[in-house]
């Protein structure tokens, strides 16, 4: 009789970066938004993104998630090199393997909370009947059933970005991108998201790379990579949170 050898626990990588540079207006004064950033993301970490501003935070998600190319470099999702991948596959890859939450909502205005949490598996062509089910144990999972039929002008911030998170994960990306998610947050609205976010990392395994200012939200990554003028200077877990887990530095 054969037997399947099953290891109890998976390390899988997600995200790998190789060299990765952009490089805007190279013809007259160039800015290297990011300069050769090697990144090694592992399925269900909470990473946090910081640096000052302009040290290329959004430019570096961009590029994880498609939204824009390398000039230098090979980004490798999940094994897959989607630098490789032509426009049209690259929009497919995008709507099947990355949750992407913005800064900004980026809500359908005409649509309740439960269609706009369905949006993007309704593109992915998923059943009616998967769809709701899926959205409403999502809403019950991050309080928000008694919203679903609101519109997003009839919620709070907090709620919008609920919904957008919601949005994200639906439809069970590799992994969720979000840019300052909470940005236009009060804090108690800020908190509620991050323990959202938390609890979703958890009970599914879900990964999350997000940017942030905030050191209240800093504090609560398991892991905080810091960006200088597009380069990574440190690689580390918060003190506060797990001083343990030092993930070494991998390049200078
Ligand atoms: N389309 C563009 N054309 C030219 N330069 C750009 C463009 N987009 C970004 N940059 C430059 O690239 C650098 C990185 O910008 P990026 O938006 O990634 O920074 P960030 O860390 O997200 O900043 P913030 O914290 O303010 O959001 C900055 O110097 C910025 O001016
Ligand atoms: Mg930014």
């Amino acid at each position: 009789m054969l037997y399947e050898f099953k290891p109890v626990v998976m390390i899988q990588t997600v995200i790998d970066t190789h060299n990765i540079s952009k490089i805007y207006n190279p013809t007259t004064i160039p800015v290297y938004a990011i300069n050769d950033v090697h990144l090694h993301i592992e399925r269900g970490e909470f990473t946090a993104l910081v640096g000052p501003s302009g040290s290329g935070k959004t430019t570096l998600l961009n590029l994880i998630g498609g939204l824009d190319r390398p000039d230098k470099g090979n980004i490798f999702i999940n094994g897959e090199d989607i630098t490789q991948l032509s426009a049209n596959e690259l929009i497919r890859f995008r709507l099947h393997n990355i949750g992407f939450v913005f800064q900004s909502y980026n809500l359908i205005p005409v649509l309740t909370a439960k269609e706009n949490a369905e949006f993007i598996m309704l593109l992915q062509g998923k059943r009616k009947k998967e769809r709701e089910q899926r959205v409403m144990q999502l809403f019950r999972q991050i309080g928000l059933e008694e919203k679903w039929n609101s519109r997003p002008s009839q919620l709070s911030g907090g709620q919008q970005q609920r919904v957008a998170v919601a949005r994200a994960l639906a439809s069970k990306p590799q992994f969720v991108l979000a840019d300052e998610p909470t940005a236009n947050l009060d804090s108690k609205s800020a908190f509620n998201l991050l323990d959202i976010m938390a609890l979703l990392n958890r009970e599914e395994n879900m990964t999350f790379l997000f940017s942030t200012h905030d050191q209240r939200v800093i504090e609560r990554a398991r892991r905080v990579i810091t960006l200088v003028d597009g380069k990574i200077t440190s690689d580390t877990a918060p003190a506060a949170v797990n001083t343990s887990h030092t993930v070494p530095l991998q390049q200078s």
